[in-house]
């Protein structure tokens, strides 16, 4: 892989080629809130390359018309801040195709490969092709045998695959996934993507540490006490209730964005701003991890699952009581956890990862909490004791920014010290909005570009953390539900601190 200078990887234009995207499970959630809605604001940004189209499968008979009429809704309804331009909705949505077509019927891959003959020649994608996998996981397998057998592997350009998570059930199963990849495509064709990498702030974690001389220096055991990540989410499952209860928030977050997130606040600086050289890094912490013992799970890991609840004068069901979802379900929609990183930098620091559905709001963050000072000099006077230690928040989302609380004195005679904030937000700084994270990873997987993608020695190193709790869990009965939908999850979990000396703050 060439080298990219800073210049073309930090000015974010990458050089994305051109190609046909081709989405597998084109009729799916996250082709409508995400996939498409991230390609139209990049046409609007004028940041699509030149050739560009793309070609829809799932099952569902559509004419190419009708895709567009359903994509044109979704994207719609989807843009969140950003407002539909009908004018270029015309322009762009020339270049989208729809395939209708079972993926287990070898006849489907002959039409495909005809098809994007045809796009070819009159998109002018000089026969790359980028398939993204985005259907039910089980298929994955499946697919990727039949693109390799029908020869679609291969081709006159270059052929790349993106594949969404979860990479398998567990780590036999992510190998098994792997093998099967690999006979197919080589290592820098495929791009496991983990969207959480590609949010701008958790990048902006990278610039923080290495761009900056202050922080750096106090990033290890001597200065940091503990970190807490935090990945709140305020909705149930959104009618995912039948998937979801197959995978639980262990599978859905943990293995796959908080772990990543982790590695990310933790790792070593890299020698260069590159590829190889970042994921290098990403992997080794994420090796680093202590893996626990069985008999360790019961101490470190808590699982929870949320009950109906009134909130806001509206009644919110259960987990139990949510479409697809078994009323004697044992999935886990809340789990938190107290990692080890076994280095010299972070020896002894716990690391707590914290996640759930129908928590209280939508928050996404990682604080650092430091060690107190090491003599109370001012006694204390007026500070409750959590209050005192400086503490760093990385606001992922959704006011993204940055704060320090540190103590400072209280105007007036005497020495009274109150917490106060130094405070850095984004959209107030840049005055921008920033790129989505399905934009900057759909064109890096367009320029080749895998930096903010999960190699597979990761993808296994995580797995590898995750499974003796997965082994656990899947042995014992829980006795759910054990928080009720809008509360900050089951009291387990400030137990799981408050036996370390620590609390969860309130984000
Ligand atoms: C997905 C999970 O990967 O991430 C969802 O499958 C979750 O369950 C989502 O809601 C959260 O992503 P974000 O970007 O909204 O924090």
């Amino acid at each position: 892989m060439r080298t990219r200078t800073p210049d073309e990887r930090l000015e974010g234009k990458r050089r994305a080629a051109p190609s046909t995207l081709v989405i597998f499970g084109a009729n799916g959630d996250l082709t409508r809130r995400k996939l498409l809605p991230a390609l139209y604001r990049l046409a609007a940004e004028r940041r699509l390359p030149a050739g560009f189209a793309v070609l829809g499968n799932s099952r569902t008979p559509l004419s190419d018309e009708q895709f567009r009429e359903r994509m044109r809704e979704a994207v719609a309804r989807y843009l969140e801040d950003a407002d539909f331009d009908a004018r270029l909705w015309e322009e762009f949505s020339r270049a989208l195709f729809y395939l209708p077509g079972d993926l287990r019927d070898a006849s489907l891959y002959e039409r495909l490969a005809a098809r994007l003959e045809e796009i070819d020649r009159t998109c002018r994608t000089a026969g790359n092709v980028l398939f993204y996998l985005s259907t039910a996981p089980g298929l994955y397998p499946e697919v990727v045998t039949r693109l390799a057998s029908s020869g679609l592997h291969t081709g006159p350009g270059w052929r790349r695959i993106v594949i969404e998570k979860p990479f398998g059930r567990d780590l036999a199963d992510a190998r098994e996934l792997s093998r099967l990849l690999y006979r197919a495509f080589p290592e820098e064709a495929i791009f496991r993507i983990d969207h959480y990498l590609g949010k701008e702030t958790v990048q902006n974690i990278l610039a923080f540490r290495f761009a900056n001389g202050i922080f750096e220096p106090l990033w290890n055991r001597r200065y940091i006490d503990h970190v807490q990540i935090t990945a709140a989410e305020s909705i149930g499952v959104e009618g995912r209730g039948a998937f979801y209860q197959e995978v639980g928030a262990l599978r859905d977050m943990i293995q796959n964005h908080l772990l990543q997130v982790m590695a990310t606040v933790a790792m070593e600086p890299p020698a260069a701003f590159e590829p190889e050289a970042v994921r290098d890094e990403r992997a080794k912490l994420l090796r680093s991890i202590r893996i626990l013992k069985e008999h360790e799970v019961d101490s470190c890991a808590v699982a929870g699952q949320y009950a109906s609840a009134r909130i806001g004068g509206e009644d919110v069901p259960g987990f139990r009581q949510e479409p697809g979802v078994d009323p004697e379900s044992q999935t886990e929609t809340y789990a938190a956890l107290a990692l080890l990183v076994e280095n010299w930098r972070w020896a002894g620091v716990p690391f707590y990862l914290r996640t759930g559905k129908r928590l209280p709001r939508r928050v996404t963050d990682i604080a650092i909490q430091f060690h107190a000072a090491p003599h109370a000099l001012f006694g204390g006077v007026g500070i409750a004791e959590p209050m005192r230690p400086n503490l760093l928040v990385l606001r992922i989302q959704p006011e993204e920014g940055i704060s320090l609380r540190f103590l400072a004195k209280l105007p007036g005679s005497g020495m009274k010290l109150r917490p106060v904030s130094m405070d850095f937000n984004y959209g107030a700084s840049f005055g921008l909005r920033a790129p989505t994270a399905y934009q900057t990873l759909l064109l890096d997987a367009m320029a080749g570009d895998p930096t903010l993608y999960t190699r597979q020695d990761m993808v296994e190193a995580c797995w590898a953390v995750v499974q003796p709790i997965l082994e656990a869990w899947a042995r014992r009965r829980f006795d759910f539900p054990n928080y009720a939908a809008g509360t900050w999850g089951p009291p387990e979990a400030e137990a799981l601190l408050a036996r370390r000396g620590h609390r969860w703050r309130s984000p």
